[in-house]
């Protein structure tokens, strides 16, 4: 591999000077053996910091309000940033506006605004909303930042002097939609998934261009060496497949003339950068980008919706090899949610507004329906019943019906956490509990274990199933041994009775700590309720009924919180009905 050649492009001359730069060598041009130790020198990650994490949404685009589905990116990468913040890591959590390009110029000139005023306005719309859905984001990201194009200038320098980044021209299908090349068989196809006609526009123009074709073995190895790298497994093997069709040099700039809101390229004033090369940069630009990154970059995950896949395991990747980085640890990839089968969009007049829906379900009740029923794999349709039906049966019924039960006053006059009584429920059969109460037992000492797994790979729908179907057979228990039937005079059902109670609030502080990630809000009411404090909430503390193990319990005794409020309210069909948006004049046209 040759020596990178370290200068930073100041003037167009040096940019010319530098496309005839001797030192460029194609990485392809190495053999298998040295590309590995390229790859291991960029993508493995000596100094990295156990504890620290890094977990990023894809940027928004503000050319529109924010909709469901990219609340749904927001929510998934919240629940990853809330489990890592549990297992005590130090996690940072990144999200932000994708400012630039010709789809907001164009947004914000049929708006009548001069484009950072629309751009502004627009992003405030996603701080609101995120901070309503209590979306914990510890950074914000503009690229209309003075930081970030200070990130993007020094990134662009760097692979330019490293040969990787060229003048020529481009000439091909653009869709501004996209912002992105299209190859002919993609025009060919004319719809986008939701159904409407991809617009796109010939485009003939001098430009940079960057070495992407050089990139391919590289990439290839950097999957095979890592097939979580990019997940649900579907999705890597797309990425795969398309490793294997041609990989075209990638146009990287815009004439000024036709694009100028965005980064002008460092050394030529008569171009702008494209946007997706700009956007993607916005991840290393938090991480401290160009000199104080490396604890973040190190350990970086990225969240992303399954449309903006190549853009993330294709040419990031590429760029970042490029640059001499280390590639993000793992691509999480999402589908998406559809109305009546359809992709929301503005034009088909079938968007879900996230602030009114969040309104109607409660803030963890959008939450727990996004992640309960969103599935990574495939497409999942939106509908209010769905949701309403959902929430009622497992938040209000099983969940808020359990904690209710087992804190009533009539079972529970004295409002603590009772003993538990290893007599009554031994470890072997012969006291009062019978085999469904050990199978209970095992389901309950195993879930975090499982829910754990599940999260670690953004099944949170599974994690979400498997806590349910443990609500479930707690309740079960309760109405097996129905403790409002047996007499507190009497101290062997007084004892046995406590235990129930005492094993309920076990399950119920597991099940409060687990969804915490999901439903902060309710875990933080249960939790309360049950008496347990802020520092004996975290992963660690899960520790499931110590008593039956013969150790101590810490909340044996404790009194119990004082806020006996339910903790989700049935939602009820017809105040629902009521707010459901008007159709527009363009989606009654589709139908
Ligand atoms: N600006 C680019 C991302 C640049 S990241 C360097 C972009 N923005 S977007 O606003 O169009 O989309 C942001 C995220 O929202 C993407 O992950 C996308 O998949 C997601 N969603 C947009 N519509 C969606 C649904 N209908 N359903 C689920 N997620 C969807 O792309």
């Amino acid at each position: 591999m040759r020596i990178p050649f370290v200068f930073v492009a100041r003037s167009c001359k040096a940019v010319h000077r530098l496309q005839q730069s001797p030192f460029f060598s194609p990485i392809s041009a190495l053999s298998r053996h040295q590309r590995i130790s390229v790859l291991r020198q960029t993508s493995t990650h000596p100094c990295k910091d156990d504890r620290s994490y890094y977990i990023t949404t894809p940027i928004f685009y503000v050319n529109a309000s924010p909709h469901l589905g990219h609340l749904y990116s927001a929510v998934i990468a919240d629940c990853f940033h809330r489990y890592k913040l549990l297992q005590g890591f130090d996690s940072k959590f990144a999200t932000g506006t994708d400012e630039h390009g010709l789809k907001i110029q164009q947004a914000a000139d049929t708006a009548g605004k001069d484009p950072l005023t629309f751009c502004t306005d627009v992003s405030e719309r996603f701080k609101h909303l995120f901070s309503r859905c209590n979306v914990s984001y510890t950074d914000y990201i503009r690229t209309t930042e003075q930081r970030h194009r200070e990130a993007v200038e020094h990134f662009w320098s760097v692979l330019w002097n490293k040969g990787f980044i060229y003048k020529g021209s481009y000439e091909g299908w653009y869709s501004t939609q996209d912002e992105s090349f299209l190859t002919p068989s993609q025009v060919g196809d004319a719809l986008d998934s939701s159904g409407k006609e991809i617009k796109v526009d010939w485009m003939k123009e001098e430009n940079y261009m960057f070495r992407l074709s050089a990139f391919r073995p590289q990439l290839l190895d950097w999957l095979r060496g890592n097939p979580q790298a990019i997940q649900p497994e579907r999705f890597y093997q797309a990425v795969l497949q398309w490793l294997q069709e041609d990989l075209p040099d990638l146009s990287v700039s815009r004439q000024r003339s036709r694009l100028q809101w965005g980064i002008p390229v460092p050394g030529d004033a008569e171009q702008t950068i494209y946007v997706w090369l700009d956007a993607l940069v916005n991840y290393l630009t938090v991480a401290g980008y160009p000199d104080k990154h490396k604890q973040w970059w190190n350990v970086a995950h990225h969240i992303v919706g399954k449309d903006i896949l190549k853009f993330h395991a294709i040419y990031w990747p590429s760029f970042l090899l490029g640059a001499g980085l280390p590639l993000p640890q793992t691509i999480h990839v999402h589908s998406h949610w559809t109305v009546g089968g359809k992709k929301m969009s503005k034009s088909l007049g079938n968007v879900v507004d996230p602030l009114e829906r969040s309104q109607m379900f409660t803030t963890d009740g959008m939450r727990y329906f996004l992640l309960r029923q969103g599935v990574p794999d495939s497409d999942c349709d939106y509908t209010d019943d769905k949701a309403i039906k959902l929430l009622n049966a497992e938040l209000a019924d099983s969940l808020g019906g359990l904690l209710n039960r087992c804190t009533a006053p009539a079972l529970n006059p004295a409002q603590v956490y009772p003993s538990f009584c290893p007599q009554s429920f031994p470890n072997q059969i012969g006291g009062r509990a019978v085999v469904e109460d050990y199978h209970m037992l095992d389901a309950v000492k195993h879930l975090s274990a499982l829910v754990e797994q599940h999260y670690e790979t953004m099944h949170v729908y599974k994690a979400l199933e498997a806590i349910s179907a443990c609500v479930r057979q707690t309740n079960g228990f309760v109405h097996r041994h129905a403790p409002w039937k047996l007499d507190r005079r009497d101290s062997k059902d007084r004892r046995w009775l406590d235990t129930i109670i005492h094993i309920s609030l076990e399950c119920l502080r597991i099940y409060g700590t687990l969804l915490q990630p999901v439903v902060p809000e309710i875990s933080n009411k249960l939790l309360s309720r049950l008496g347990v404090q802020p520092g004996e909430r975290s992963w660690a503390d899960v520790n499931f009924l110590p008593r039956y193990q013969g150790m101590d319990c810490p909340f044996e005794g404790r009194a119990l919180g004082s806020d006996s409020g339910v903790l989700f309210s049935r939602l009820e069909r017809q105040n629902v009905d009521q707010q459901k948006p008007k159709k527009t004049k363009k989606a009654a046209k589709v139908k």
